[in-house]
């Protein structure tokens, strides 16, 4: 199924989340509401809640029973955003400027803060102890895989598995949660929603290799945020270790620096793009896939399970 279809299916809820997000970020000062609202209007795919939702369709259903889940998941990547966008420094997400540009640092940071404690505050109303103890493990992580990736920049030594174990941090963890929390909040079982966590894992983990394929292949227009920033600023992702598996390029990656010239990135994206280190890194992200939806297949079958398939799907296949 078209993954349109499956969001126009979640319409209602999503809907609803959204007004949750627009409650969990309004404040008495006017400048973090902004600024707040300024990401979050600006859209965004909402793949954690909807795969949230989703998850939780395995349990006993209800919107009511998950929406504080659900918010607090998309908080949580909203706030990782607004920072990740003052490290990386970016000027463009989700087709506006990022709070860093419009405003500053400084009150991106604040921003950021601001929006993982609206997280926390919804992380407040759930009951369950074990849901808690996976989101503050998530945001931990999340927030060691940020730092890792910026002691590893310009760190041309470093090996696929430091790569890996970096992605699964930054990204994989939160949305295999997303897959995960649903289902707890909906009260499934526990054999059922360690599955959905392992589901969302490797899902996660293809998100991010695709991510940074799209670095490589995308144009602003598609993406929303600006491409070819990576390697610009020093970030080993997985297609530049593919290509310096050839010595030629291993020599050429490995002479960027931090003052490296716009000309100099641009003649390296173009032989990368020309090498086989894009198709190799697809071959990645398709394993990832398919051992999620072979995990997909020990859930109990029905049109959920489907749901889950085609946003595998498409995350395979995304191009935005
Ligand atoms: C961007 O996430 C950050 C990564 C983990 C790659 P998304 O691609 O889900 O961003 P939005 O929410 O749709 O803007
Ligand atoms: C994922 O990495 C960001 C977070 C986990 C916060 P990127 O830095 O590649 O994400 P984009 O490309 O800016 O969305
Ligand atoms: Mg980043
Ligand atoms: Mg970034
Ligand atoms: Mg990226």
């Amino acid at each position: 199924m078209n993954i349109k279809l499956i969001y126009a299916r979640l319409k209602a809820d999503i809907d609803f989340i959204e007004q949750e997000l627009e409650r969990a970020v309004g404040s008495s000062s006017p400048i973090l509401e902004e600024a707040s609202l300024h990401l979050l209007q600006a859209g965004g795919k909402r793949i954690r809640p909807v795969m949230l939702l989703l998850g939780a369709k395995f349990g006993d259903y209800d919107i009511h029973r998950v929406k504080h889940a659900a918010a607090s998941l998309e908080l949580i990547h909203m706030a990782s955003l607004v920072h990740d966008d003052v490290i990386d420094d970016a000027v463009i997400r989700r087709g506006k400027h990022t709070v860093k540009a419009e405003w500053d640092n400084r009150i991106a940071m604040y921003t950021g803060d601001y929006i993982f404690a609206a997280a926390l505050e919804c992380i407040t109303q759930i009951e369950d102890m074990e849901a808690h103890r996976i989101l503050s493990h998530t945001m931990t992580e999340l927030c060691i895989g940020e730092i890792v990736q910026i002691q590893d920049k310009y760190r041309y030594e470093q090996h696929l598995r430091d790569y890996l174990r970096r992605i699964k941090r930054k990204t994989a963890i939160l949305i295999a949660a997303s897959c995960q929390l649903g289902a707890i909040a909906a009260g499934a079982p526990a054999s059922i929603h360690r599955k959905l966590y392992e589901f969302g894992y490797n899902v996660g983990m293809s998100f991010q290799i695709t991510d940074d394929i799209l670095d490589f292949t995308a144009s602003e227009k598609e993406l929303g945020k600006p491409a070819g920033g990576d390697l610009l600023q020093g970030n080993i992702t997985l297609p530049v270790l593919y290509a310096m598996e050839n010595e030629e390029m291993r020599s050429l990656i490995s002479s960027v620096h931090a003052h490296s010239s716009r000309e100099e990135i641009n003649e390296i994206i173009a032989r990368l793009k020309s090498s086989d280190a894009i198709e190799k890194s697809h071959e990645l992200s398709r394993r990832y896939l398919d051992r999620a939806l072979n995990i997909l297949n020990e859930l109990p079958p029905g049109k959920h399970r489907n749901s889950l398939r085609d946003i595998a799907h498409f995350i395979g296949k995304r191009k935005y």
